[in-house]
């Protein structure tokens, strides 16, 4: 396939879940990619699936110097890149008063100042009239329970990508962002989660959720390259992909 053919692109975070979808979408349309990820053998396995079409490095994105080192990479690498998506993020569910200065920085470090200066340390090597999508969630808006440190993390990274949105508009770089409602993969976006937790948090997903299901990778994928490639008039949104959970829908009464 030719659809990403010329284009080049980073996903920080692509090495599972929907950040490893996005990729495989971009390297089967034929564009030249750098992915990162912090676990060694998720690099590894995820080189393994990307074969030799994608860089795959590891790089932590709450270590500044991992950032500048990135930077450095994907300058030598790629050069100009089209694309940047900034997908990593982390969530530990854990009401108020389990709440530790380690677990709050945790989730900032990566959700939100790792985020930050990522695109800071990118945005010279992001083409005029390219693109930023950042994943958030749909908790950056909601207000459930044993989510406090994550949908702050995640609406500071929203409220950033809008000035951005706004800050880049001379360069024409659009800056979007997609907000997931519960999703099929390997973590659902919960540190440490078992499978068993992992499996009560789909159900309660899928009971929750008004399409009553949950969203694969690939469904988040398709609506960041539409964000990243497609949706040419649109810059500073926030585009969900929820089955509805964030939109306050109610079935016809009975
Ligand atoms: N799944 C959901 O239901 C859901 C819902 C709403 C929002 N989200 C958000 O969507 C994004 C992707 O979620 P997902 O479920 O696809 O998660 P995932 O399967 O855990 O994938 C997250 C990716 O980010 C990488 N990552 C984690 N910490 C990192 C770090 N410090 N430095 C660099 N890379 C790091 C992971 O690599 P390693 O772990 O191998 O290092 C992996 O490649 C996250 O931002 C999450 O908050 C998820």
């Amino acid at each position: 396939m030719t659809r990403y053919a010329n284009k080049k692109a980073v996903v920080i975070g692509g090495t599972h879940g929907m950040g490893l979808a996005v990729a495989e979408a971009l390297v089967d349309g034929g564009a030249e990619l750098l992915v990162t990820g912090r676990n060694r053998r998720n690099v590894e396995a995820a080189r393994a699936k990307l074969f030799s079409r994608a860089h795959v490095v590891r790089s932590d994105i709450s270590d500044m110097t991992d950032i500048a080192t990135l930077g450095a990479e994907v300058g030598q690498k790629l050069g100009q890149i089209d694309f940047l998506h900034i997908n990593a993020g982390v969530s530990d569910l854990e009401p108020v008063e389990r709440v530790t200065e380690e677990s709050y920085d945790r989730a900032f470090n990566i959700n939100t100042k790792g985020a930050f200066f990522t695109a800071q340390r990118l945005l010279p090597l992001i083409k005029d009239g390219g693109a930023i999508v950042f994943t958030s969630s749909i908790a950056d808006e909601s207000g459930t329970g044993g989510m406090s440190v994550y949908s702050g993390s995640k609406a500071a990274l929203r409220a950033f990508a809008k000035v951005l949105a706004a800050e880049l508009l001379p360069r024409r770089i659009r800056v979007n962002v997609v907000s997931p409602g519960f999703i099929d993969t390997p973590t659902m976006g919960v540190a440490g989660a078992s499978a068993e937790e992992r499996a009560a948090f789909m159900e309660i997903g899928d009971a929750v959720t008004p399409m009553k299901r949950h969203g694969t990778a690939d469904e988040v994928a398709r609506a960041v390259l539409f964000l990243a490639f497609d949706a040419t008039f649109t810059t500073g949104a926030r585009l969900t992909v929820d089955g509805g959970l964030g939109q306050d829908l109610s079935p016809i009464p009975a």
